[in-house]
């Protein structure tokens, strides 16, 4: 066995979140985990230990507190310029987001901010919202272009995005969602935005290496399954995976159009049809929740969680972290409102935010449990249940993050 393990937490109790470990949250008590380099070498129970991790150099004592996996937000816009308070006000007086999008405020007007902005206004704006995410230990955040739409805002968003990944203590993960809405300048001229997408900003994008993934918004008010088809078929030309704002606002056949084409997610999904659920199933898509988006736009239909067990559909939960659908700065909040809206069990909830969250971006053998090879990515609670994390509201008993085997502090400055 490895001589070379570098840290060993002791007294701790475990919510490993690995499948099949027989336990509710995969849950190992009086359990301790073993770090070598920035990866996790070993987990178990405190009598079962190894030598190698008794001759750990660094050796800290949990005192019983509950760790899990580092938390991942799988779905952010948190690169943006401005605010839509304003909007927040309107919608209140009773104007729809529909309709408010349809007059060309909404997306547009976050646009026509976000391109006024600079890489460093905007990165500096993306850090000053990742904080409260990052002291709930948030190890691993998605952040989506989509607010540019031209080239030029597009890149800047994703650069500022990888940016923001380098500045703070946290794995940025990029998508590109140049098909967030059709800019201004091609206003009723749909397809051609989306030829300019598939023609010059996407392979743009690909090629300087700043997205990891491509989304899409298919709706009413933005793009059609078929002009959505066309972005796919340009990113798996691309060699990038991609994944879809589908079903939010209407059914238009989104979900099964991604699991067509094996997207990591389908992403909101309160209008999926069962037909759309089985083709997720069959494809692996996982779906993405976004109970924030759900609750500030009052929506009421609610997305068919009992139809994804059934079919064994892998439910994720996010803050969709953005200034128009969910100005969210909480991951647990979102666990909260998972179980009190969608009915999703907190061990559902935090599977949802860990192992299912990091299958959204792809990156399930790299991070999501606590399981020997995977990143050392993971967080010590002051809490007495895994539950609590979803039961209270507006406490965050986040004590420790270690991030890479080692701990974090502070959210990190613009660089
Ligand atoms: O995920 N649905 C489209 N995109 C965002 C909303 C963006 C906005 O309103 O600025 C969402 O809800
Ligand atoms: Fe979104």
């Amino acid at each position: 066995m490895n001589a070379e393990w570098d840290a060993l937490w002791v007294n701790a109790r475990l919510a490993t979140m690995a499948p099949g470990a027989g336990t509710p949250y995969g849950a190992i008590e009086a359990g301790a985990i073993a770090v070598a380099g920035e990866r996790i070498a070993w987990v178990g129970t405190m009598d079962s230990l190894p030598e190698a991790a008794r001759r750990a150099p660094r050796r800290h004592d949990a005192g019983g507190a509950w760790i899990t996996p580092g938390l991942v937000d799988c779905h952010t816009h948190l690169v943006y310029a401005g605010s839509r308070a304003e909007e927040f006000e309107q919608r209140l007086e009773g104007v729809s987001y529909e309709e408010i999008a349809r007059r060309g405020g909404g997306i547009l007007s976050t646009v026509e901010a976000t391109r006024a902005a600079s890489e460093d206004d905007l990165a500096a704006l993306a850090l000053s919202r990742l904080h409260a995410l990052l002291a709930e230990g948030v190890t691993t955040v998605e952040i989506k272009s989509g607010y540019g739409l031209d080239v030029e805002t597009e890149l800047r968003q994703l650069r500022a995005a990888r940016r923001v990944g380098r500045s703070a203590p946290v794995d940025v993960v990029a998508t590109f969602l140049g098909a967030h809405v059709v800019p201004p300048e091609y206003r009723g001229r749909t397809d051609a935005y989306v030829d300019f997408l598939c023609a010059e900003s996407l392979p743009a994008a690909a090629e300087e290496g700043l997205a990891d993934a491509v989304d899409a918004f298919c709706e009413r008010i933005a793009f059609s399954p078929a002009q959505t088809e066309r972005i796919f078929e340009t990113a798996a030309g691309l060699g990038l995976p991609v994944k879809l704002h589908a079903e939010q606002l209407s059914d238009q056949g989104g979900a099964a159009l991604a699991a067509r084409f094996r997207a990591l997610s389908a992403d909101h999904l309160e209008y999926v049809s069962d037909a759309s659920v089985e083709a997720m199933a069959g494809a692996g898509t996982v779906a993405v929740l976004l109970p924030g988006a759900f609750y500030f736009l009052r929506e009421t239909r609610v997305p068919p969680v009992e139809r994804f067990r059934a079919h064994g559909v892998p439910i994720a939960i996010s803050t969709d972290s953005n200034p128009g659908s969910s100005p969210v700065g909480s991951l647990l909040l979102m666990l909260s409102m998972a179980c009190t809206f969608f009915r999703m069990t907190p061990e559902e909830a935090l599977a949802g935010v860990t192992r299912n969250a990091a299958a959204a971006l792809g990156r399930e053998a790299q991070i999501g449990t606590l399981e020997a090879g995977k990143r050392a990515d993971f967080v010590l609670w002051d809490i007495d249940h895994p539950a609590e994390l979803a039961y209270r509201v507006g406490f965050n008993p986040c004590r420790e993050v270690i991030r890479g085997g080692r701990s974090r502090s502070g959210g990190g400055d613009v660089r």
